[in-house]
């Protein structure tokens, strides 16, 4: 029997967490997360920022010697471990403080995440936005309109999709998203686009409505 996705997404991150596996986390630094997010002018020295998935977490430890008040989300606890001193972790987007954060940066995560995944998170990560910060996400878009894309998680090649970062979100389903968590897409970016898998890198920046304005 393959493992459920539930079963896949705890086991395959506690392991790349508890091995330090650079392959699955990335290990992006802190200057690749502030370029490509495009969010340098945005981290000032007191600012509160979430940090979505650690991954091997020197970008975030590079960020504390900034003098940010750091938070941090991620779906493995074993990731907990790498956070800096007078930081806090959690792996619950419904954790998160309220109107709280300047910033918000999520970089090769969505790739990873099934829909139903990616809205919870929106949910908590939207609400716990001030009027005025900025969430700036990394995701990935089919080039080709009529290319399959199913991220549900009793998808067909899910584990596949999951596994590779291959989670591809529509540009327009991605904006309903965000407007279903009280949110809207300020910008987005291409990135990069690969003709050989097909696919649109994007960043996104995200703000978060006024409490009477998703009519
Ligand atoms: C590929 S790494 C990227 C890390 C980092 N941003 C970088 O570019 O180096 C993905 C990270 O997201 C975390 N992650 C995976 N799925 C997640 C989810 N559903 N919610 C929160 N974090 C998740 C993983 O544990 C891992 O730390």
């Amino acid at each position: 029997m393959p493992p459920t996705y539930e079963e896949w997404k705890r086991d395959n991150w506690n392991k790349a967490h508890r091995e330090s596996d650079i392959t699955a986390l990335t290990g992006t630094g802190l200057a690749g997360h502030l370029t490509t997010l495009e969010v340098n002018s945005l981290l000032v020295p007191d600012a509160s920022v979430l940090c979505i998935g650690v991954g091997m977490g020197v970008w975030i430890q590079d960020m504390a010697k900034r003098g940010c008040n750091i938070w941090a989300l991620d779906v493995s606890p074993v990731a907990g471990a790498r956070m800096p001193a007078n930081s806090n972790f959690t792996t619950n987007p419904r954790d998160l403080p309220s109107d709280y954060f300047d910033l918000v940066m999520s970089l090769w995560v969505a790739p990873h995440m099934s829909d139903h995944d990616l809205q919870e998170q929106f949910n908590g990560v939207i609400r716990s936005l001030k009027l005025t910060g900025t969430f700036a996400i990394h995701y990935k878009e089919p080039l080709d309109s009529k290319m399959k894309v199913d991220n549900r998680e009793g998808a067909d090649d899910e584990f596949f999709q999951a596994r590779s970062a291959g989670m591809l979100r529509r540009r327009k389903h991605f904006a309903n998203m965000v407007f279903w968590a009280g949110g809207y897409v300020k910008q987005t970016t291409n990135k990069q686009s690969s003709y050989f898998y097909q696919i649109i890198e994007a960043v996104a920046h995200i703000g978060k409505l006024q409490p009477d304005s998703k009519e």
